[in-house]
């Protein structure tokens, strides 16, 4: 059939072929792992509308992670993944947890994998995705065996890297999108963007602040009405205050919290010059604090003093809404460009 005569749906449809195929979900769209957000409800709820749900196992002790994949097991008999902090002091647990209950796929976040993590994951039959900050640490990974790649630019709401979605998708998918499946995250808030990055040869997306307001997302209200009320121009990144203590940027909603991470940088750093703390721990305790805040403001809603981590697309959240409207809206509008397109 021309591909200009078939309907926006069936071109969508084409373009998501490979990454449903490699997810097991009717849509490729995966909601991207968010700590204290990504439990069992939303991720079922992800996965049985037809997209693909993760686990966010942040901070998570292997016993809670294999209760959290029982329960969400219980929701759902769509596939879902996993995802697991590389600097977890535990992986190598958390991914033996992952094998026992023959979770499909894991992603490696927050850092390259570890020694001997991929083969591990491998083992047990799981495909492995990993984030590729750059094409040759891409090219990388992909020599190392992982089966498919995210890219995420700093529009992304939680941790960023330096460069925008744009900029990373022109510069990485046409070296790396027929190697193996990649997917496109930060900024999404619409199907129109899909459509572009499925045309530049993306499988699929990520998304995940366009997600937060689902109704059956457990995110206290008052987070989810954080979420509504911000405009794009809310969520900033954080600023690095010492220049010997590197922090990866956090992209969060403006508040107080702010100024307690500026302070709390500081009295960390200066326990890097008293050396009573050696970097590596520095840089974990910075990781505890952004879990702590992050909970504060999703589970005990205080989101004035906690951490609104949220993507620069917050502006096109307006509601709470079921999650399968907020994909049939996507898909609506990402099958309407392309038929736009094709005409
Ligand atoms: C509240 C929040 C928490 C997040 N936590 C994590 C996390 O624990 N691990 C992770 O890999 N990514 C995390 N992310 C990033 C998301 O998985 C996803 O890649 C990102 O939100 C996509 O960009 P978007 O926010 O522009 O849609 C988080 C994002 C948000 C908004």
């Amino acid at each position: 059939m021309n591909d200009v005569n078939t309907t926006g749906a069936d071109r969508l449809s084409r373009r998501m072929e490979r990454g449903c195929a490699f997810l097991g979900s009717e849509m490729a769209i995966m909601a991207g792992a968010m700590s204290w957000v990504s439990e069992r409800n939303l991720v079922a709820a992800m996965s049985n509308a037809g997209g693909f749900g993760l686990i966010a196992c942040g901070a998570m002790k292997p016993a809670l992670l294999d209760a959290e994949i029982a329960a969400t097991k219980a929701l759902t008999v769509r596939p879902f993944g996993v995802n697991l902090i590389t600097m977890h002091p535990q992986l190598d647990e958390l991914i033996a947890v992952c094998a026992r209950h023959s979770v499909g796929h894991v992603v490696l976040a927050g850092g390259l994998p570890p020694k001997g993590a991929l083969e591990a994951i491998k083992a047990s039959g799981a495909k492995v995705i990993c984030f590729a900050p750059t094409l040759a640490l891409a090219k990388k990974l992909i020599r190392s065996g992982v089966d498919a790649l995210v890219i995420e630019g700093m529009e992304a709401g939680g941790h960023i890297g330096p460069v925008s979605t744009s900029v990373l998708a022109q510069e990485m998918l046409p070296d790396i999108a027929d190697k193996v499946p990649v997917f496109v995250a930060g900024g999404i808030g619409r199907g129109e963007a899909i459509a572009g990055y499925l045309d530049m040869g993306a499988a699929g997306v990520q998304l995940g602040t366009r997600f937060v307001c689902a109704t059956e997302c457990v995110a206290h209200p008052n987070f989810k009405r954080a979420f509504i009320r911000a405009s794009a121009r809310d969520a900033v990144a954080s600023v690095q205050i010492d220049p010997r203590l590197p922090v990866i940027p956090v992209r969060a909603l403006k508040n107080a919290g702010g100024e307690l991470f500026t302070a709390k940088q500081r009295e960390v750093a200066q326990r890097l010059d008293e050396s009573a703390v050696a970097m590596v721990e520095a840089q974990l305790e910075i990781e505890h604090y952004w879990a702590g805040a992050l909970r504060r403001a999703v589970i005990d809603g205080d989101v004035e003093h906690g951490s609104v981590m949220a993507g620069q697309s917050v502006g096109m959240v307006t509601k709470e809404e079921p999650i399968a409207d907020i994909i049939a809206q996507l898909m609506a509008q990402a099958a309407d460009a392309l038929r736009a397109r094709a005409a």
